[in-house]
């Protein structure tokens, strides 16, 4: 079972949240920006929608697609990625659940995100393209606790921190991969940036994710810290697909 806690303060929503991830398929976090709204069936609706169509095409084939759509004031940018192992069909079911689920979360709000186990979606008025978004990150743990913290904190770290390496070099800017615990266990990571990111960028955002992990997932047998431009993951389980 996990528990989370939304980076900044959020917490009473770990409850919701709680009961949301144990369903599954349902969204592991969202996050509607904060005051401005557009009209409804106005001009950014509209362009809104049609980045909305724009990406369901456009991020399948490769797991990422980004894009803008309008001018000035009703100018829409947008990004999806999809997880590095996801299927072409996985991705593009998981873009399209997102997106409707997205604009019912988020009605009338100009810049939104919302991530599943399998994808990311967001769009903003601002431009944010190439920017590491530090705000608007969760964490997700394993409520067991490990038997020697210390060393498997230190393991957890060097995996993620080998990944991180791989993943900045990588043109999917995503990374997996394993090490041998003790008594034949083994732990299992991933690495992942948004593909709007410079290579040093990625890095920079997974490393802070990394610092981040005693806040949230010390001594856990599994954690997530997952944010708008990069997410790291490890389990004592396999939890991708080869
Ligand atoms: C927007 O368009 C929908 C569908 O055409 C319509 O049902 C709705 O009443 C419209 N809303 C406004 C505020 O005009
Ligand atoms: C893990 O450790 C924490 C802190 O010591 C404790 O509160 C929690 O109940 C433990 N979890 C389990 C599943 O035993």
């Amino acid at each position: 079972m996990y528990f989370s806690r939304f980076a900044t303060s959020l917490y009473l929503l770990s409850f919701a949240f709680l009961l949301q991830t144990i369903v599954g398929t349902d969204p592991l976090f969202h996050f509607c920006s904060s005051s401005e709204k557009f009209i409804d069936n106005g001009t950014y609706e509209t362009n809104l929608n049609k980045l909305m169509g724009y990406l369901y095409l456009a991020a399948p084939p490769t797991g990422f697609g980004k894009g803008s759509v309008g001018e000035k004031n009703d100018k829409v940018n947008g990004l999806a990625l999809c997880r590095g192992d996801v299927s072409n069909t996985d991705c593009k079911a998981c873009i399209t659940e997102s997106s409707g689920e997205i604009r019912k979360r988020c009605p009338d709000n100009k810049a939104a995100i919302i991530w599943y186990d399998y994808c990311l979606l967001k769009y903003s008025n601002v431009n944010f393209f190439g920017q590491v978004a530090y705000q608007n990150r969760f964490y997700m743990w394993n409520l067991n606790n490990v038997s020697d913290p210390a060393s498997f904190n230190q393991k957890t770290k060097e995996l993620l921190s080998n990944l991180a390496q791989k993943a900045f070099i990588n043109s999917k800017m995503y990374a997996t991969g394993e090490l041998e615990l003790e008594e034949s266990e083994k732990l299992y990571g991933l690495t992942q940036c948004t593909r709007d990111l410079s290579s040093s960028d990625c890095k920079k955002c997974l490393d802070d994710a990394i610092s981040e992990l005693p806040n949230c997932c010390d001594g856990k047998e599994g954690g997530r810290v997952v944010g708008g431009s990069c997410n790291i993951r490890y389990e004592i389980y396999p939890f991708v697909n080869s």
